[in-house]
């Protein structure tokens, strides 16, 4: 069923666990993202960027999602991920997302905070919590891998500063993770995460958490993450199946091709879901 965020994360915390967002571009992968939250009987976030938003014009993704979290058995939130402004945000709200990002993180911190602001209080006024993010985080957020540009990590003082000016309900952190694939092993700084948590008393989100172990997410876990967020280890699941099909003799109908990809995704999610410490 369809769920305010923050009712997951009341049952996140109570069960010791963290939530678990999933990047979705259609309907195949949010199938697989519910099969598996059913499965492990468990919260779970399907979550669109806003670039995809309008991926299938003219039916919207977004209110597709947003009807398929009624046939659930277990409790998800809707959630827009990395708006910049605030046009994707009323699409997701018009659509019935339960929550929505605001990523002023390219931002100068001031206009940062006023932008979130701005969206915090559209977004309240209709009852729906914003995540805001502040330090930026490397990487793309739809593709393998980015340019890696310039990336400053969420500095404590001024994270405590930014929760208490905007409002947000959430923040996403700067701490070493990024979007797409690592180069090399993840180096977090978990120090800083400490001191963070210290600090901003709302749930934490930790963003880029493919290619992260089990060890550090139970660390970055005990350190006051809420919700994590997964997307690329999705896609190449997605797309190592496309390539199985693409390479085989004979050719495969849709529906065949979607009960290869479907488990494909379904099995990563649920290695994903187990690691955050849900059985
Ligand atoms: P990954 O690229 O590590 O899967 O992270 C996805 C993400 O953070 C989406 O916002």
């Amino acid at each position: 069923m369809l769920t305010d965020v923050k009712a997951l994360y009341t049952i996140a915390r109570e069960a010791g666990a963290a939530l678990a967002a999933f990047n979705v571009y259609g309907l195949d992968v949010a199938q697989a993202v519910l099969q598996a939250a059913e499965e492990l009987k468990c919260p779970v976030v399907i979550q669109t960027g806003a670039t995809v938003l309008d991926m299938y014009t003219p039916f919207p993704l977004s209110e597709a999602l947003v009807r398929g979290t009624y046939y659930a058995r277990v409790p998800v939130a809707c959630h827009l991920d990395h708006a910049k402004g605030l046009g994707p945000v009323i699409v997701a709200l018009r659509a019935g997302y339960t929550s929505v990002m605001v990523d002023g993180s390219d931002l100068p911190f001031e206009r940062n905070v006023t932008l979130t602001a701005q969206i915090v209080e559209v977004a309240h006024s209709v009852g729906v919590p914003v995540e805001g993010e502040l330090g930026s985080i490397a990487g793309l957020e739809d593709a393998e891998q980015g340019p890696f540009t310039e990336t400053y990590l969420t500095d404590p003082i001024a994270a405590f500063e930014f929760c208490k000016r905007t409002g947000v309900d959430a923040l996403a952190v700067s701490i070493g993770n990024v979007h797409g694939r690592y180069e090399g092993e993840p180096r977090l700084d978990f120090d800083r995460l400490g001191e963070i948590a210290d600090r901003v008393k709302i749930p934490l989100v930790l963003h880029g958490c493919s290619g992260l172990s089990a060890a550090d997410l139970e660390r970055v876990i005990s350190l006051g993450i809420l919700k994590t967020n997964f997307n690329t280890e999705l896609r190449q699941a997605y797309y190592e199946g496309l390539r199985f099909v693409a390479s085989s003799s004979t050719e495969a109908s849709m529906r065949e091709l979607h009960e290869l990809l479907v488990p494909r995704v379904r099995s990563v999610v649920k290695e994903k879901l187990r690691m955050l410490g849900w059985r």
